[in-house]
């Protein structure tokens, strides 16, 4: 079960001093945790990009307590923008949208758009209520890593970049928000979340998914992302044993993410069955993939998931995390993709 926690009067008034003093915190969400600024102040917001070495060309997300404040920070909030806020805030729902005059340039990479999100964690809540402003926080790990849905995580991802982590527990849905953009009459799915294009459709009618890949500064489009250190490939399903028993050859550790458990023993494997549930098997996802980068394997084998929409969010950051290491083939032999 998951814990919420809330935190201390004591912890919130010092979370909050130190995001006025220009410093950073990181902070529990629905999703997974933040690593906070103050939205209003770019050299700290600068502190962000610095912790996770991340390219300032990849924008933040502004968390706000409640949507009664987004015309703080957005120009212009289209019909179904303002449907979407009434049903999914505060949510798991990221929404890009045409950003106020005095937005700065920082939390946009430039652009002319910002993008805002109500989180419904509580101690977010709690810690945005009590800061009073916007907080800018991307997903709190090094550019390009998996994203921390503990505490323990931010600390072994940021050590002592990040003075102050609230510990919330266990992120309840473990993957990051959805994202969508409003182009016109248009709205598009830039990163399938917890809120599914099923949902967003019901609300908005049509929806168009997928990121305009030109822009490298849409969730995902650089190369790899949400990766662990291993190299890491996803084998179509009906293959993931006789995959991990021809990868373990010969002594090769190999580590294996799966929805179920291995038809039989292997030998050099570390098998994590993760279940057939995408809600646990998200939640747990990133907590998983951390644990076998840290079991000495030379790769990382992932069951490729079932094709419904449930799975989805999953689909989209396995793909992320695997692309630009090692492909397998069918036969299973292995190349090292260029
Ligand atoms: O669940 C979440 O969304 C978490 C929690 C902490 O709220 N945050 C998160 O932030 O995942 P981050 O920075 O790791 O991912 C946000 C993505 C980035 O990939 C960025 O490219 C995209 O949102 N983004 C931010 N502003 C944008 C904008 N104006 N236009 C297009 N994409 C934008
Ligand atoms: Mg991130």
């Amino acid at each position: 079960m998951v814990r919420v926690v809330r935190a201390t009067p004591v912890e919130i008034e010092t979370a909050v001093q130190a995001l006025r003093d220009g410093e950073l915190v990181a902070f529990p969400t629905e999703t997974v945790y933040g690593l906070g600024a103050n939205a209003r102040n770019p050299a700290a917001v600068r502190k962000i990009f610095e912790a996770k070495g991340r390219p300032t060309t990849h924008p933040v997300i502004v968390h706000l307590d409640n949507p009664r404040f987004l015309h703080h920070w957005v120009r212009d909030v289209p019909g179904p923008a303002a449907r979407l806020a009434e049903r999914f805030w505060p949510g798991p729902l990221t929404m890009v949208l045409p950003r106020a005059a005095n937005v700065h340039d920082i939390l946009t990479g430039g652009q002319d758009t910002v993008a805002v999100r109500v989180p419904a964690h509580q101690m977010a809540q709690q810690l945005l209520t009590a800061f009073g402003g916007g907080i800018a926080a991307p997903s709190a790990n090094r550019y390009g890593r998996l994203s921390p849905t503990r505490a323990e995580h931010v600390r072994e991802e940021l050590g002592e970049a990040v003075r102050i982590v609230l510990d919330g527990g266990e992120c309840q849905i473990g993957l990051e928000s959805t994202i969508i953009a409003f182009e016109g009459q248009e709205v598009r799915l830039l990163r399938p979340g917890a809120v599914s294009a099923a949902q967003i459709r019901e609300v908005v009618g049509g929806l168009l998914v997928g990121a305009h890949l030109e822009s490298p500064r849409v969730p995902g489009s650089t190369p790899s992302h949400y990766s662990p250190q291993t190299p890491m490939s996803i084998v179509p399903s009906g293959q993931i044993d006789t995959q991990a028993a021809t990868s373990s050859e010969g002594g090769r550790r190999v580590a294996v993410l799966a929805q179920r458990l291995p038809l039989k023993a292997h030998k050099y494997v570390t098998w994590v069955n993760a279940g057939r549930r995408p809600e646990q098997y998200g939640h747990d996802l990133y907590a998983n993939l951390r644990t076998l980068d840290k079991a000495a394997c030379q790769q990382i084998l992932v069951q490729d998931v079932p094709p419904d929409e449930r799975w989805d969010a999953i689909r989209d950051r396995l793909t992320h995390a695997a692309s630009g290491n090692i492909d397998i083939d069918t036969t299973g032999a292995m190349a090292v993709l260029p």
